[in-house]
């Protein structure tokens, strides 16, 4: 802050216009550092991360406790290195969820309605984009939420999209994929330091919000993926 205060100095007496400030003010880096009261991690809800036992229920029970603390200071929850199989769960406010550098969030291969519950298609598309009725629930969603950070040491979000993307193909789909990120009627939104890894479909969805950050986002599929598309702000 004091460079940045020093380089305004500077180029204001040096007569600067705007655009260089502009400029400026581009580079600035917000980094998400842990400004949470209470932190947690996803083993203190019996977490497993080897790749084959279900997380679902743990980041579920996580979250809905780790809310408790939304009007005490705030929540992160620590996702350690390891492989961590989950279905879909859904943010709080004032939360951060936090991924280790070898930490893995692997998208279930399940297609169970417990695991990716069916929600109502978007207001201002009247229907799902890959079938008629409602949309399956976003690995991570989040809705009418404030102050949320998805971020981490540039751990990786994986979907594991093969089966719905060969179900797309085949006209199979009953109701429309799900995306990787997705939140809806929410301000204040940090999504940062990641690896966002062959989503079943769009990778990050911001719908209906606004004050939203990205950043620091790889983002992986194969060419042919169907509708991989990295950001999609609506
Ligand atoms: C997540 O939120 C949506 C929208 O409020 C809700 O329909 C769904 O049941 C929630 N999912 C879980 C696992 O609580
Ligand atoms: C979320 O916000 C929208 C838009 O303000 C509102 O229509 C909807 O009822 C809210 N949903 C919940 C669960 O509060
Ligand atoms: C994050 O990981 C991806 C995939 O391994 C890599 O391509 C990317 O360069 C990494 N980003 C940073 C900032 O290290």
């Amino acid at each position: 802050m004091v460079l940045l205060v020093v380089m305004v100095a500077l180029l204001s007496l040096r007569g600067a216009e705007s655009r260089k400030l502009g400029q400026i003010s581009e580079s600035f880096e917000y980094s998400a550092i842990s400004c949470r009261a209470h932190t947690a991690s996803i083993t203190d809800f019996g977490g497993v991360g080897d790749g084959q036992t279900s997380n679902t229920k743990a980041f579920r029970d996580a979250i809905n406790q780790l809310s408790r603390y939304s009007s005490d200071g705030g929540s992160q929850l620590f996702v350690p290195a390891g492989k961590w199989l989950t279905g879909s769960f859904n943010l709080t406010s004032h939360f951060t969820l936090y991924l280790h550098k070898d930490a893995v969030l692997l998208a279930t291969q399940s297609q169970d309605l417990n695991e990716w519950p069916v929600i109502k298609p978007l207001p201002s598309y009247g229907r799902g984009r890959d079938a008629a009725g409602g949309r399956y629930t976003s690995l991570i969603f989040g809705t009418n939420l404030t102050d949320v950070i998805i971020t981490g040491d540039n751990g990786t979000i994986d979907g594991q999209g093969a089966l719905w993307w060969q179900k797309f193909h085949q006209g199979k789909l009953k109701y429309t994929r799900p995306y990787l990120i997705e939140i809806m009627y929410s301000s204040g939104l940090q999504i940062s330091s990641l690896t966002l890894l062959n989503s079943p479909s769009w990778n990050v969805h911001p719908v209906y919000s606004s004050d939203i950050l990205v950043q620091g986002i790889t983002i992986i599929a194969p060419v042919r993926s169907p509708n991989t598309d990295g950001i999609n702000p609506g």
